[in-house]
């Protein structure tokens, strides 16, 4: 029995791929090639083809994006009322679960970006802004937020970002997807469930938590100090670890480039920096022989947030990232895997009936 079902094969995929040396494949290309000849929507093509259209490309997935992110604008009626005021990752929640049963792979993508950027601008006080349907994904989730359109430099950060961690493989919050489609129940539905599987701190809800760890280790003064603090205290820290990446997770490299690029001197990754060297040495000691690494947070959450995303949404923003994903493996589940249903071991209480 795994607990955590490491090892356990579930699914056959033609979609994504992590290899023995940490290299993350989507459809046969490398994250550094889709960064930079693909871009996210260009992803997306690849991601969806055969399985939520035929014949996409870039410019495609652009247009229906921007017409599905109209559509989602004209609903937010149906749910923005009483989302407004909730926690950001409620909201978004409330936002998903609103869709109509038979909503499609793109319209339940535009309505997580329409999502954000409304519950953003309501926490705010401010009215929804319509969406430019021309825009790239990126160029326009910054534009609603901000309420004028962005710098290109910073449109191209998010666009990395978004394409950078956008699949790797049967994640956790990709199987919840691919196990509820396997019931023949709706996209739509599939989605909310591997969405809400995606909010913990284990998983897509670490970013926001590994900033507030950094400010936490520097309001302390002592690094080392801190990191052995919390070790001895059972705590995890945020940003390290992978159930898969046993070395550091070299996607991380492709956003610290990102960062760097967009802010030279950005003061608070040499400090995350030396917090990583001391913490993965901390780890050494304290779980020796577990390999662990640094993952992608800490440059995930720094780049968002000189990109300008506030903490509170870095985790619905990684999720545009992976819905895409999400629902190509849940296709893919749909046309080609079974049901699934596990088996437990029964460790209770035996034949205790009376006669
Ligand atoms: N800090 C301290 N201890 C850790 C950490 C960590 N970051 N990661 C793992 N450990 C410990 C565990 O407590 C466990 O110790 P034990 O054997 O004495 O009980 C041991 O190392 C093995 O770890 P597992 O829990 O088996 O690792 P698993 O593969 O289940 O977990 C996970 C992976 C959840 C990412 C874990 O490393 C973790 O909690 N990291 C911190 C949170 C984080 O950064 N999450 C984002 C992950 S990236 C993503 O999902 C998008």
């Amino acid at each position: 029995m795994s607990g955590g079902l490491e090892g356990v094969i579930a699914a056959e995929t033609v979609i994504s791929n992590l290899d023995e040396s940490g290299t993350v494949w989507v459809r046969g290309h490398s994250i550094n090639e889709l960064v930079s000849n693909y871009g996210y929507e260009g992803t997306i093509a690849l991601l969806w083809e055969d399985f939520a259209g035929t014949g996409l490309t870039r410019e495609s997935v652009i247009a229906q994006l921007g017409a599905d992110r109209a559509l989602a604008f004209s609903r937010l009626e149906d749910w923005l009322p009483k989302a407004a005021h909730r926690p950001l990752i409620e909201g978004v929640r409330r936002a998903l679960a609103s869709l109509p049963e038979d909503s499609s792979a793109s319209a339940i993508t535009a309505t997580l970006t329409v999502a954000i950027t409304a519950l953003l601008r309501a926490q705010n006080g401010q009215p929804p802004m319509a969406p430019n349907v021309t825009l790239t994904t990126s160029a326009d989730l910054l534009r609603t937020i901000r309420g004028e359109p962005a710098e290109q430099r910073f449109v191209n950060a998010l666009d990395t970002y978004l394409t950078t961690v956008i699949d790797n493989g049967l994640g956790t919050s990709t199987f919840a997807g691919r196990v509820i489609i396997s019931t023949q129940a709706s996209l739509a539905s599939a989605m909310l469930g591997a969405y809400g599987a995606f909010t913990g701190p284990l998983h897509g809800g670490a970013p926001s938590l590994a900033l507030d760890m950094l400010d936490r280790i520097g309001a302390s003064g002592d690094i080392e100090g801190w990191l052995e603090h919390a070790l001895a205290g059972g705590e995890r820290l945020i940003g390290f670890g992978h159930r898969m990446f046993r070395k550091r997770d070299p996607r991380a490299d492709i956003l610290r480039s990102a960062l760097q690029r967009l802010d030279p001197n950005n003061q608070r990754l040499v400090f995350a920096q030396e917090v990583e060297r001391r913490a993965v040495g901390a780890l050494a000691r304290y779980k020796p022989g577990r390999r662990l690494e640094a993952n992608i947070e800490i440059d995930a959450a720094l780049l968002l947030d000189a990109i300008g995303i506030t903490r509170e949404a870095f985790t619905p923003i990684f999720a545009v990232a992976r819905m895409p994903a999400w629902i190509a493996h849940a296709l893919e589940q749909r046309k080609s895997g079974r049901m699934m249903r596990p088996t437990s071991h029964y460790i209770g209480r035996q034949s205790i009936d009376t006669k």
